[in-house]
Formats: structure tokens, sequence, C-alpha cells
């Protein structure tokens, strides 16, 4: 398929939904009730991360999202044994491996998928073999889109933060960061994503990189919905990815 020749795609992640339910224990938001909004507002996939703390997202909101939406299911984990075994019991459309750190608020960094290579290498074969599309969540750098298509990966998501953190020529360095890694993935075959940090404003020069086919992005969009709603929030950054315009 040649780079964004069918409209690209939005991924919400709605793990701030989780968070706010937990500040207070009960079932207030409802995540079901985000992910449904969300899919008015034109989402292409929910995406939740079930942290091995469970902080946020719960088994339940798992196995209950998978029943009731439309759109596939993006399940954002660690490589740990106790979350792959879940995936693979659960079978959610996709998979994205992300690295976890315990007192992290948000991910951090990209995978480095030269770390616990064996692990990564069965648990990415085990869960395609469950026809789950596998995604490496990634820094920009040219020996991670390597090993990720070694490895035998769907798609790769690029780490966007560093760029989302970036000002001026720095930003600029990252900009270009993240085009040669979309550039060298698709030539290897890779399905590229893109997310983290991204926002109303920032997500516009990424448009310049046709090879990046999906954008996955949460807390701007929860953050907006407490504004104008969750439905509208998702539909103003979809007509962004997909028109380019504000
Ligand atoms: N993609 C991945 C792999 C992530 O870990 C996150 C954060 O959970 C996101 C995208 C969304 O990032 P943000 O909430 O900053 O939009």
């Amino acid at each position: 398929m040649t780079p964004a020749a069918s409209p690209r795609k939005l991924g919400v992640n709605i793990d701030h939904v989780a968070t706010l339910r937990q500040a207070r224990g009960g079932n207030e938001p409802s995540v079901l009730e985000a992910a449904l909004e969300a899919e008015k507002g034109g989402a292409d996939s929910i995406t939740v991360h079930l942290r091995e703390d469970r902080r946020h997202i719960q088994d339940s909101d798992v196995w209950e999202l998978l029943k009731k939406i439309y759109v596939p299911l993006n399940l954002e984990m660690a490589l740990s044994p106790e979350i792959v075994k879940i995936a693979l019991k659960a079978r959610p459309e996709k998979v994205c491996l992300v690295p976890e750190k315990r007192r992290e608020l948000t991910t951090e960094g990209g995978l480095d998928l030269f770390f616990k290579r064996e692990l990564l290498g069965r648990a990415v074969e085990a869960l395609m073999k469950k026809k789950i599309q596998v995604s490496l969540f990634i820094d920009p750098l040219a020996k991670q889109v390597l090993e990720a298509a070694r490895i035998g990966a769907y798609a790769i998501e690029i780490h966007t933060g560093s760029y989302a953190n970036a000002r001026g020529g720095k930003r600029e360095k990252e900009l270009l960061r993240i085009r040669s890694a979309a550039q060298l993935g698709t030539k290897l075959g890779l399905r590229v994503h893109a997310g983290h940090g991204l926002n109303y404003e920032n997500t516009f020069p990424l448009l310049d990189i046709p090879e990046i086919l999906e954008f996955n992005i949460g807390h701007s969009i929860v953050s907006r919905a407490v504004f104008v709603g969750l439905s509208k929030a998702v539909s103003e950054m979809k007509k962004i990815i997909t028109s380019g315009k504000g």
C-alpha cells in the first residue's frame, strides 16, 4: 500500500476516563460510554492500557469493551507474562507493546527491542499466531525500526513524546528523526503509527509525513472533552488528521 493512500486513522486512548473513575472508586464516568462517544466522534479504534498495577483500566473494562464496541480495540500492554496471557485469551484486534515503569506518570520512552529479546520475540509470535496485529512502541531510531522488522511485528508506533516536548530547532530535529524512522519502517513493510503528547496544534507538522498511517491520541482529546464533550473533541481531532484543517 502506498503511504497515506487511504484516510489516516485515529485511535483514541481513553485511559484518562478510567483514571477519573478510579479517583472515587465507583462506576463514573463509564469507560464503555466514553468508548461509544469516541466512536460517534469518528474514532477508528479505541486504545486502553491495561497496566500491571491496574491504576486506571481494569481487566473487566477490556472484556466489556471487546463485547460492546464496534471499532477495533487496541490493547496497550507491557511485556509482562501476566498481561500477555490476558491478551492471548481476550484476543483484541491489536496490541501495542510498551515499556512500563511503576512510578511513571505516563509511558516515558519507547520499548528497547534489544532488551529481553527472546521474551519479546516469543510474545510477538504468540500474539500474531492468534491473529492479533502487534505494534511495537519505539523511539524514532533506525536500529529499533530494523529490529521491529526483524522480529516480524505488524506495525511500529513511533514515540512522539520528545517531539512534543521540544521547541524551535530541537523540534525540527525531532521531526526529521520521526520522518526517517517512518520512511524506514514503510520501506521494511511495517505499518507506521505515531503517538504520545500529540495535541490539536503539534499534530499538524506530522501530517506532512505520509508514511504515518495512524495516530494514537489520549490526553489532549480527553482534556478537550471536559469543555466540549468527548464526541466533539474526537471529531475535531479526526478532522485535523484526515483533512489537515483544524
Ligand atoms: N501511544 C502510546 C503507546 C501510549 O503509551 C500513549 C499514552 O498512554 C499514547 C499513545 C497516548 O498519549 P497521550 O495520552 O499523550 O496522547
